[in-house]
């Protein structure tokens, strides 16, 4: 029988875009961001802006909704009747940032929709049957409001064998830790993430998570998101009023890795300290993953790679602006044999873009918190996705 010829493909109205809409949302912390409706002859396809608090210096410059709105009018026309697959084509040549990294972003997810018919982790990986494990938020302090100067104490449930338990050890981690401090009424409440904040020093909200964690046969894991903390050569922690050196500090997370038995350390080293990120790497049997030092470029990742700084890069589609850069950069990582970790922003929305990601890219985490609306999306998504596919099976997370 003959194929459908590629002429007749290239003119089928279906891969073209009718309509773009913009309008605004609130996100997880209540400010306005982005969403874009991407209107063809398939359906409606959506997507919305996450943003972070701890933004590093690498990433994408993002433009303010105000100005994005009143430029929206002249960029849309260079989409309209445009096919979907062209959407990233059409971007790169405008330039994302003066795009805007945030309207790129959602342009580019998208069109990805819209061209998978929101089958987004199939499309980009016909065989894929591993899902990541959910790294959640448990405590939280840094610039995601809270106590602590280490952003986030994290839980990862490596005993589970499906998601939906995985899920579920999370949860119980989080109400469990909730109850301690409410009891103890040193509670401070959620943050941005959705994770507790209480009236806990750093080594001793790492003693509570990891105490219960362990009742639930979870291991934990840490983003200090040193960059915030970082000031003139020294790293400084407001509850102890210790300031260290970046060797101290490298002694200070080797004792936190041995004592707690850590698992994943995020950022322990400002953004541009390769050299102590590699040291670390070198010392300590442990996930040290890349957030703010990589920015999900893929430069700044050969660069690490290099240097054998970190054995995990965050990967935050945001922070590069597109679909296609954020898979490059995920291709380099696993080339090099460096986990990947699909990752939420504090300031997300409700939208799911990053579950179908993880799981199209095998990727062996996902950190997406645990509480609140912003986060159960995701983990909503991924047992959706596990409940299609044929032999689902938790990665391997091997160290
Ligand atoms: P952010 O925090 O989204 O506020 O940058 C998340 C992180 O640092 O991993
Ligand atoms: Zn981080």
């Amino acid at each position: 029988m003959l194929r459908k010829t590629r002429i007749i493909e290239s003119f089928s109205i279906d891969n073209m875009i009718k309509d773009l809409e913009i309008s605004e949302i609130y996100n997880a912390v209540k400010e306005k961001t982005i969403k874009i409706s991407m209107k063809t002859e398939k359906g409606i396809f959506t997507a919305s802006a996450p943003s972070g608090s701890s933004e590093g210096e690498y990433e994408a410059k993002t433009l303010d909704n105000e100005i994005i709105i009143k430029n929206f009018p002249e960029i849309k026309k260079k989409f309209i009747g445009k096919r979907e697959k062209n959407v990233e084509r059409i971007i790169e040549k405008i330039g994302i940032e003066k795009i805007g990294a945030n309207l790129s972003l959602v342009l580019s997810i998208a069109a990805i929709k819209a061209l998978s018919k929101d089958n987004i982790y199939k499309f980009l990986n016909k065989k894929s049957n591993i899902f990541p494990y959910p790294l959640g938020n448990v405590i939280g302090g840094g610039a995601h409001k809270g106590y602590t100067s280490i952003q986030e104490f994290l839980v990862l449930p490596v005993r589970a064998e499906t998601v939906k338990e995985a899920i579920k050890i999370n949860q119980s981690i989080w109400k469990d830790v909730g109850k301690f401090i409410k009891l103890r009424e040193i509670s401070l409440g959620n943050n941005y993430e959705g994770a507790w904040t209480c009236k806990l020093d750093d080594v001793k909200s790492l003693d509570l998570v990891s105490h219960i964690a362990e009742n639930h046969g979870a291991r934990v894991g840490i983003d200090v998101a040193a960059y915030e903390i970082y000031k003139k050569g020294k790293y400084y922690y407001k509850d102890t009023k210790k300031k260290l050196s970046p060797g101290e500090q490298l002694e200070f997370i080797l004792d936190l890795i041995k004592t707690y038995r850590l698992l994943y350390v995020e950022d322990p080293f400002h953004e541009d300290d390769f050299k102590h990120f590699s040291e670390l790497t070198k010392k300590a049997r442990c996930l040290i993953v890349g957030d703010d030092i990589f920015a999900t470029d893929s430069k700044r990742l050969k660069r690490g790679i290099k240097k054998k700084a970190g054995n995990g890069i965050i990967i935050k589609p945001d922070q590069v602006g597109s679909v296609s850069r954020t898979l490059n950069t995920i291709e380099i990582a696993k080339k090099a044999n460096y986990k990947t970790i699909v990752s939420h922003r504090s300031r997300d929305t409700t939208d799911t873009f990053i579950a179908d990601l993880a799981v199209a890219t095998e990727s062996p985490i996902i950190k997406c918190g645990i509480h609140g609306k912003e986060r159960t999306s995701k983990l909503k998504r991924l047992v959706q996705i596990w409940n299609k596919v044929k032999k689902p099976e938790m990665a391997k997370i091997n160290i």
